[in-house]
């Protein structure tokens, strides 16, 4: 099958429903507690790194000021373990008086001054994993109008401690009544991964109508054999899953974890390529107060951020698995624009992959390739013409292709494919351009 072809088969069987709150037309950004700070709530011991609203203020602090927010990094998402043991006289969520003494709604406030948005973790069962007070279905209405009473903008719904009964019905209870708030609130839902995360136990179509976003599969942990276990997981099963991604309706191969013990700086790279042709939420769990700047210059990569984040929404699939266990992916990007990743599941030396636009069923024309990590930009390429990427053991070559305009115009006339124009604005800008440039106004 050509390109072409392809796109417009994915075009045409990708779901056209998602919740309609408005939200989350491209994967969300931020920050999440969970993967990097768990259950922490030895705040007596271990302040700085305790569940409390000091740690969601410091990260609000960091995303507002070191250039996160700019490149669309703008939720801070409380994961489990934030609340007290026991809900209020009235039956509602009490955060934890000790380690939140200003509440929930006062950080939202410090949250929303600073032009960021507040996420929430809440658990349909008798419990959240964590063993904190679950959200029952008779607590559903009850929990939905405490959070938006906050101030809050997301919503993790986790399912530990609850049947596939409950599921069933819970699930979409809690869509309604977050939309009863009337309160936007962008609304994750765990429910997949507590199903196997395929069908016929899990219905994609009911979940794109009900939820923006859903976690498929096991949690992230801090290691290359994880981020390689869900990145398996996510591509042998693509032919069920790549189509039900769309604007505000996502599967979420779970956070980034780049900037904390287990990744090399390739094996970084790697999991922010992947995460970008997964159409992925991009959700850090990290330690912001002390990144590396190697980390930083992955996370805030204008170009992957450009590619996670592409207005038309498609999420790629894996092209190619070589038996030198070189990987190849794909996403198709709007302006005829494209992403192409190598991976090398290699344990040797750099790979000397050769291959061409046309074996990976590129259709004939000329195009130009810009190296997301290099900065480097490889023109005259013709579909049928021979290339050699160099990919270092669990690393990637990640490529922005775009067709090469015909026009011989001098200066760019807003015919070149946006990100380009990004490339440009973010090394001049250092980074503090609009999160992403409409054609029209360059
Ligand atoms: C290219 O298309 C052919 C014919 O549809 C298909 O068999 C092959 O797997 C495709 N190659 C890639 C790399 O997608
Ligand atoms: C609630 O749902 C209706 C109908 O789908 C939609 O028009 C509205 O924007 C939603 N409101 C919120 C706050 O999500
Ligand atoms: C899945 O959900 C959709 C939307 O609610 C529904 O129309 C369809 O019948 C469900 N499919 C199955 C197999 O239950």
């Amino acid at each position: 099958m050509k390109l072409l072809t392809v796109i417009f088969l994915l075009a045409l069987t990708s779901a056209t429903s998602a919740l309609d709150n408005g939200l989350m037309r491209t994967p969300p950004m931020g920050w999440m507690s969970w993967e990097r700070f768990r259950c922490n709530i030895d705040c007596e011991n271990d302040p700085k790194n305790c569940i409390s609203e000091n740690l969601f203020r410091d990260m609000a602090d960091r995303l507002a000021e070191d250039g996160w927010k700019e490149m669309g990094y703008d939720h801070v998402m409380i994961d489990d373990c934030w609340s007290s043991m026991l809900r209020d006289k009235d039956g509602r969520l009490q955060p934890d008086p000790q380690r939140f003494p200003g509440g929930i709604a006062k950080l939202a406030r410090y949250l929303h001054d600073r032009g960021l948005k507040l996420g929430i973790y809440g658990d349909l069962g008798t419990h959240t994993c964590g063993g904190y007070p679950g959200t029952t279905l008779d607590k559903i209405d009850t929990d939905a109008q405490t959070f938006a009473s906050w101030g809050v903008d997301f919503l993790k719904l986790d399912g530990c401690y609850s049947n596939e009964e409950e599921q069933q019905k819970g699930y979409p209870l809690m869509s309604k009544a977050l939309n009863a708030t009337g309160r936007p609130i962008g609304y994750s839902c765990s429910w997949p991964a507590y199903r196997g995360g395929l069908p016929p136990s899990v219905n994609y179509t009911l979940l794109g109508e009900i939820c923006n976003l859903w976690r498929n599969y096991d949690d992230i942990q801090d290691s290359w054999d994880s981020v390689q276990d869900i990145t398996d997981w996510f591509f042998d099963n693509q032919e069920i899953l790549q189509p039900e991604a769309g604007p505000g309706r996502w599967n979420d191969p779970d956070m980034l974890i780049i900037g904390n013990f287990g990744l090399s700086v390739d094996q970084s790279r790697s999991q922010m390529a992947l995460w970008a042709i997964m159409a992925a939420p991009l959700i850090m769990s990290n330690n912001l107060r002390t990144l590396s700047s190697e980390a930083r210059a992955i996370l805030q990569n204008g170009a992957a951020i450009a590619i996670n984040q592409d207005p038309m929404g498609v999420q790629g699939r894996r092209l190619l698995q070589e038996r030198s266990h070189i990987e190849v992916y794909w996403r198709p990007l709007s302006q005829s624009a494209s992403a192409l990743v190598f991976l090398s599941r290699r344990q040797d030396m750099p790979y000397r992959y050769h291959t061409s636009l046309a074996k990976l069923n590129y259709t004939a024309g000329s195009y130009e390739a810009y190296d997301v990590f290099t900065g480097k930009t490889l023109s005259g390429l013709s579909a049928t013409t021979e290339f050699t990427v160099s990919i270092n053991p669990s690393g990637v070559v990640m490529w922005y292709v775009y067709p090469k305009m015909h026009h011989e115009h001098t200066q760019d006339d807003g015919r070149y494919p946006y990100i380009r124009q990004k490339y440009r604005m973010s090394s001049s800008l250092r980074f503090h351009m609009p999160r992403v440039v409409p054609p029209s106004l360059l």
